[in-house]
């Protein structure tokens, strides 16, 4: 689970990390006291659970608690890449000389921990890393060993801070790892990480992606877990479905984790061609598509309002592709009127030449059927696309 930059605070006030001054709220009243206990300025910061946060107007300053309330109402009810801003955080507002990156991950492919660090923080690092690379240090960190102080230095060394500030930046590099630890993290990141004009480093952003396989020895943070905030995430968890949002405009339904993923690879390549069109969710309805499940998953899909058009994508194995067609029919059927976007289905295997005569004989309005994987993703980028653009 993604946590919410408040949350991923909480846990570093909690290991020692130096942070500003700061609450969270739900209201533009709340925003205000919070600004007005801290005196002097804040910033008001959206808390999604995405990136890019900044750009989308979604972090501003405010000297004083009138504009903490002209910034806050502005902030709150915001909608950034799908997400609704339904909290804010207010911090004290930090002098910034230079805004450094620091982030531990799990580094599945070399069963290790990586630690990444830069003194090009603040902007996006992955450009950092593609247009500078030798300024964003990586250092393999062994699980067993973890990151003791000196391997701390050595990570700040290499990541080339000023002499004057690397015990600052070992110290918190070792608390940060400490949370990586104890909370059970997968990714724990600071991006920035400033220095104040008084020679203070202090944590101004923070990212932390907790392991939920951990959540049996992690009893407080089950109550990080507001999903209620992404309403489609929620719906999807409550009607069991193996549900992921992404950011894109193809919603998808597939059978099987792994022709979901392809999927989404087919949708992404095909997408290209008319001007990123991406898939918008991991959506893998399990092997039996039953009527119910294919509704239930449908129904969750057509509600991303980020949606354009929907690819069906079934592979009939102990399920047949005629009750699959039928499930699909039966999934319209009771959705009605909450059908409104082109849906592209492709189904194969068993049974796949009765299951399209089922489709083909239907004729439905907004179901097209097509034959292969790669002409269907091409079909359902292209609708995106043109709904888009509409
Ligand atoms: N407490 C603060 N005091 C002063 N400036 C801040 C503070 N918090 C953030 N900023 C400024 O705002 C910029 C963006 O903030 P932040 O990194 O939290 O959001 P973001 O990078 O846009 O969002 P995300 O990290 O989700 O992509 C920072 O790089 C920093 O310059
Ligand atoms: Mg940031």
């Amino acid at each position: 689970m993604d946590l919410y930059e408040y949350q991923a605070k909480h846990l570093f006030g909690k290991h020692g990390l130096p942070l500003t001054a700061g609450d969270v709220c739900s209201d533009i009243d709340g925003a205000v006291a919070i600004s007005e206990s801290i005196g002097g300025p804040v910033v008001v910061k959206a808390q999604v659970k995405t990136g890019g946060r900044g750009k989308a107007g979604g972090v501003k300053l405010a000297k004083d608690p009138a504009e903490t309330r002209e910034v806050a109402t502005a902030i709150l009810g915001m909608d950034i890449k799908g997400h609704t801003v339904h909290k804010v955080l207010v911090a004290h507002a930090a002098d910034i000389a230079e805004e450094y990156y620091v982030s531990f991950l799990l580094d599945r492919a070399n069963r290790a921990f990586l630690a990444m660090a830069s003194v090009e923080g603040g902007v996006e690092i992955e450009e950092v890393a593609v247009n500078n690379p030798e300024a964003l240090a990586k250092i393999r960190v062994d699980a067993l060993e973890g990151v003791t102080p000196e391997i701390a230095r050595e990570i700040a060394v290499a990541a080339q801070f000023e002499e004057a500030i690397q015990g600052q930046v070992a110290d918190i590099l070792v608390k940060l790892w400490q949370v990586m630890v104890a909370e059970d993290a997968t990714l724990v990141e600071v991006n920035p990480l400033v220095l104040t004009p008084s020679g203070e480093v202090l944590a101004l952003d923070g990212k932390v992606t907790i392991d939920d396989n951990a959540g049996y020895r992690q009893p407080e943070q089950a109550d990080f877990d507001d999903s209620a905030a992404d309403d489609i995430e929620t719906r999807a968890k409550a009607m069991g479905l193996n549900y992921v949002k992404l950011e894109g405009d193809v919603g998808i339904v597939g059978n099987g984790a792994g022709l979901v993923m392809s999927t989404l690879d087919v949708v992404a390549y095909a997408g290209e061609e008319f001007g990123d069109i991406k898939p918008a969710n991991f959506l893998d309805i399990g092997g039996g598509a039953s009527a119910e499940v294919m509704a239930n998953g449908l129904d969750i899909v057509l509600n991303d309002p980020e949606v354009q058009a929907v690819f069906v994508n079934i592979f009939g194995g102990i399920t047949s592709c005629d009750a699959v067609a039928n499930g699909i029919l039966q999934a319209v059927d009771q959705l009605g009127e909450r059908v409104t976007k082109p849906i592209v289905a492709r189904i194969d295997g068993n049974n796949a030449v009765e299951g399209r005569a089922i489709l083909n004989k239907a004729d439905h309005e907004f179901i097209e059927l097509v034959d292969t994987m790669d002409a269907a993703a091409r079909r359902v980028a292209e609708l995106a696309a043109a709904r888009k653009g509409a």
